[in-house]
């Protein structure tokens, strides 16, 4: 439960992230008794409505987006909405918040700023928080930031300046919702909670690593800010570099939150840098074109007719440091694919001696399945014999599914976040280095798909697994994806 009563300030309060997911995660919350009597939200966007309007909006978020079974007094939770519009570059706005604040809060409340904006505002709002009223009120107070954090190195750099001359890091709270994910923070209590896994998990054993975040949705209705971002600032700069961190990083000596980001940082640090020609051999961009009763990219609103953006990237990476020296790791991220599916998949080196199986019964190398989502388990693929009077091979798997754990703590990525947020815990939560470093990685890929030429795009079918030459990238390798068109047996792991 969150200790201390708070006044969450929304900015963007009546945007799409504020409808889809922070109504409802705090409307869980609410309902689960988790969040202190003492809350309130005060809610400033650009659209003009009374707070009566505004509290209609979240009654209709609530109505649209929230899927639990839980449920709080509605009345009672809409009643602590407030709304306050105008644009972000308002100064006095800002003064209305506080008075506002004020008038519902008696105590010393912590006040909580989430920026839910699009990130060209975010500048503007960072600076009227700076305003020596709001500084000088004495309030406790947070600033919850949502990616992306910048556009590049560059502009992260610049807008962490803006950030730093207001609040001191230990107020910041970046968030990357995959970081809330049960089964993401589960990859450090499966590496480090055990002691099996460790000895194995190096160049030594490890034949290469496979990162897939496949989603079967398009862009949906968000043309206008993908097409200045694309896949690699919308998912992999963050979310799957976080997945690779996680199962790359070293152990920390302590889990608490500055430990665990200076081992993140080291891996991102660590990354090899591409020059032009491995980056033409190791990256494939891609850009969905129509499929069943689907429409191209490049058909949707608020898109370019010959967009160049990519809405989804492979790529070969190698992270140069003791442990995983020469272990590729494969990442492939996307819009339309064929399905919703997120995951790790590690593959173990073959024993070094063929005792078993022929050409048509091999032996499968062990893999180790981390499937974040849809399905949330752990998988392990191993050998073993198949019953008869033959000496065949059969691959069987170890299994862990969430579900076998019955009722946990079941909140959701966003729920967790806020909660931790609210409770003081930056574990979680990304800090500016390891921002910057992940833009690093990010930053030449952008260039190099820059260049590529439009006329090549659109280049895989909706509801496909992706270009051909995502396939090619592992195959050149003498390797597949886990899960593909091509390599149906793998699919069984
Ligand atoms: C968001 C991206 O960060 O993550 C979206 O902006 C994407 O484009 C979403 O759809 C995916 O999140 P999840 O939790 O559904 O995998």
């Amino acid at each position: 439960q969150g200790k201390s009563p708070f006044t969450l300030v929304i900015f963007g309060g009546s945007g799409d992230l504020s409808k889809r997911k922070l109504i409802p995660s705090l409307y869980n919350l609410y309902s689960l008794k988790r969040l202190h009597e003492g809350f309130n939200v005060i809610s400033y966007g650009m659209p003009g409505m009374s707070t009566e309007e505004y509290r209609e909006v979240v009654r209709s978020s609530i109505d649209t987006y929230y899927k639990r079974v839980e449920r709080g007094d509605l009345e009672e939770f809409t009643g602590r909405f407030h709304y306050i519009s105008g644009e972000f570059h308002e100064e006095s706005r800002y003064r209305e918040i506080l008075d506002l604040h004020r008038d519902l809060s008696k105590e010393d409340v912590q006040l909580v700023y989430y920026l839910a904006i699009p990130p060209v505002f975010a500048e503007t709002v960072i600076k009227n928080l700076g305003q020596d009223f709001l500084r000088e009120s004495g309030y406790p107070r947070k600033v919850v930031m949502e990616k992306p954090f910048g556009v590049d190195r560059e502009s992260a750099g610049r807008l962490n300046e803006v950030v730093l001359k207001v609040f001191r890091e230990e107020e910041i709270y970046r968030i990357d919702h995959y970081l809330g994910k049960e089964t993401v923070q589960n990859i450090l209590f499966f590496r480090f909670g055990n002691s099996i896994f460790e000895p194995l998990w190096n160049r030594n054993f490890i034949d290469h690593v496979q990162i897939t975040a496949a989603e079967s949705i398009g862009i949906e209705h968000r043309g206008k800010f993908y097409e200045g971002a694309g896949v690699v600032r919308d998912i992999v700069q963050n979310h799957v570099m976080q997945l690779l961190a996680l199962v790359a990083m070293e152990p920390p000596a302590d889990f608490h939150a500055d430990m665990i980001r200076d081992e993140k940082l080291k891996i991102f640090k660590s990354i090899r840098s591409m020059n032009e020609k491995d980056l033409g051999e190791n990256l494939v961009k891609g850009q969905y074109g129509e499929g069943d009763e689907i429409l191209a990219y490049r058909e949707e609103r608020d898109v370019e007719e010959d967009s160049n953006t990519p809405t989804f990237m492979a790529g070969k990476f190698f992270v140069d440091n003791w442990r995983w020296a020469g272990v590729p790791f494969y990442i492939r991220a996307g819009k339309r694919l064929r399905e919703k599916v997120t995951e790790i998949y590690i593959q173990f080196k073959q024993p070094p001696l063929k005792l078993f199986g022929d050409e048509c019964n091999e032996i499968v190398p062990n893999g180790l399945l981390i499937s974040i989502q849809p399905e949330e388990r752990i998988s392990f693929r191993l050998n073993s014999k198949y019953p008869g009077s033959e000496n065949y091979p059969h691959p069987v798997e170890m299994e862990f599914n969430y579900k076998q754990l019955g009722t946990y703590d079941n909140l959701d990525a966003y729920e967790r976040l806020i909660l931790d947020c609210l409770r003081g815990d930056l574990t979680l939560f990304a800090r500016q280095d390891g921002i910057e470093a992940m833009w690093e990685v990010a930053d030449p890929i952008n260039r190099y798909f820059e260049k590529v030429d439009t006329t090549s795009l659109p280049n895989y079918e909706s509801g496909s697994w992706g270009p051909e030459e995502a396939q090619d990238l592992l195959f050149r390798d003498g390797r597949c994806w886990r899960i593909s068109d091509n390599c149906i047996d793998m699919e069984e792991v």
